[in-house]
């Protein structure tokens, strides 16, 4: 098996930003409410008539210029979202077209929030065994599509934005000391659909439905799970969480990334937050705020990196990784 190698990193935001206090002339809510529950200030929201595919575009398109590669070394697209442009094609074809890229295969995962984590996962085991050489690896969503605008339990959640990683075959798995996909953790339990889910699709209502959540309840699934992903992939691999540089969680909320920390005596400084600036942008949150970290300087070449992950489904995971 080989080694699969973060290459390069991109990700996109749209321009429009939804502040906590555009949503209070919205819904009956307020900032301190909202920061004080979420950690959340602002998110983007794409504006009408961009999409999906448009946003993975802009974040893929950085990803290979990061990676000093274009779409034609690209053999292998998996796009990780709950917001497709349409039921079909994937966006994972789409963007084959639009990027150029005509060799191997390309499609969509759908593991919601957790859908980067899985969708790294499976490049990485595609590249392991030999079935690609370089994947871009996307995470991206409009979720203010499936947002209803006057839940304010769920809308002043959630935001769009997309982010991408490039893979490429690198070293023996086992070479000591290199760098790429380590290990990863994936998990599902499809007994808590009421807690967290969409209420349409094509074959039940024949509408796109809204996202529905409880989430007092799914915040408690939420630590526990993440936890113990993270403390299994860190034993899988062979390392404890205390050599783990930095940890790149999914961003629903900063009470959960805190609860987790806690729970797991990880430093708050070694822990990549953008809710604040994004909201949960779902499968889109983990490469966003692992490409923040790389341009801000904190995660460089050869740190440890913990990725983490918990979603509709439930689906939970974790991927460890030297970058
Ligand atoms: N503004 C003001 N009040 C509000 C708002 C709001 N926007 N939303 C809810 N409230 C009220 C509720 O009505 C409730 O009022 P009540 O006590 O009178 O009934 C009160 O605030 C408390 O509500 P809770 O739901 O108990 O609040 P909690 O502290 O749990 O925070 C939150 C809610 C932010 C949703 C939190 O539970 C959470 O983050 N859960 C986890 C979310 C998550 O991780 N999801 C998984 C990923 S998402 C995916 O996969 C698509």
């Amino acid at each position: 098996d080989r080694l699969a190698r973060i290459a390069g990193i991109g990700s996109y935001l749209p321009d429009r930003i939804l502040s906590n206090d555009d949503l209070a002339a919205m819904v009956d809510t307020s900032d301190s409410w909202i920061r004080e529950r979420t950690g959340i200030r602002q998110r983007h929201i794409a504006p009408d008539g961009v999409t999906t595919a448009d946003l993975a575009e802009q974040a893929c398109r950085r990803a290979l210029d990061d990676a000093g590669l274009t779409a034609e070394d690209v053999d292998l697209i998996v796009v990780a979202t709950t917001t497709p442009d349409f039921t079909f094609p994937s966006v994972g074809t789409m963007l084959q077209a639009r990027l150029g890229a005509t060799k191997g295969a390309a499609f969509d995962v759908q593991a919601v929030c957790t859908g980067f984590v899985y969708a790294l996962s499976v490049a990485d085991n595609m590249i392991a065994r030999g079935q690609a050489e370089t994947a871009l690896v996307v995470g991206a969503e409009t979720m203010s599509r499936i947002l209803d605008w006057t839940d304010r339990s769920t809308c002043v959640l959630f935001g769009d934005g997309a982010g991408a990683m490039v893979l490429t075959a690198g070293e023996p798995a086992g070479t000591e000391g290199a760098d790429g996909v380590l290990a990863t953790y994936l998990r599902s339990d499809g007994r808590f659909k009421d807690l967290l889910h969409v209420d349409g699709g094509p074959s039940s209502t024949g509408t796109v439905g809204h996202l529905r959540m409880i989430g007092n309840q799914v915040f408690r699934h939420a630590v526990t799970n993440i936890a113990e992903s993270m403390t299994t992939i860190a034993g899988r691999a062979g390392v404890s969480i205390e050599e783990v540089d930095w940890f790149v969680p999914h961003q629903a909320n900063q009470r959960i990334l805190e609860g987790v920390a806690r729970k797991l005596s990880i430093p708050t400084e070694k822990v990549i937050s953008t809710v604040a600036d994004h909201g949960n942008t779902s499968a889109a949150s983990v490469p966003l705020a692992f490409d923040r970290a790389v341009q801000d300087g904190r995660i460089k070449r050869g740190d440890l990196v913990l990725m983490e992950a918990l979603g509709g489904g439930f689906t939970w995971g974790a991927v460890l990784a030297r970058f």
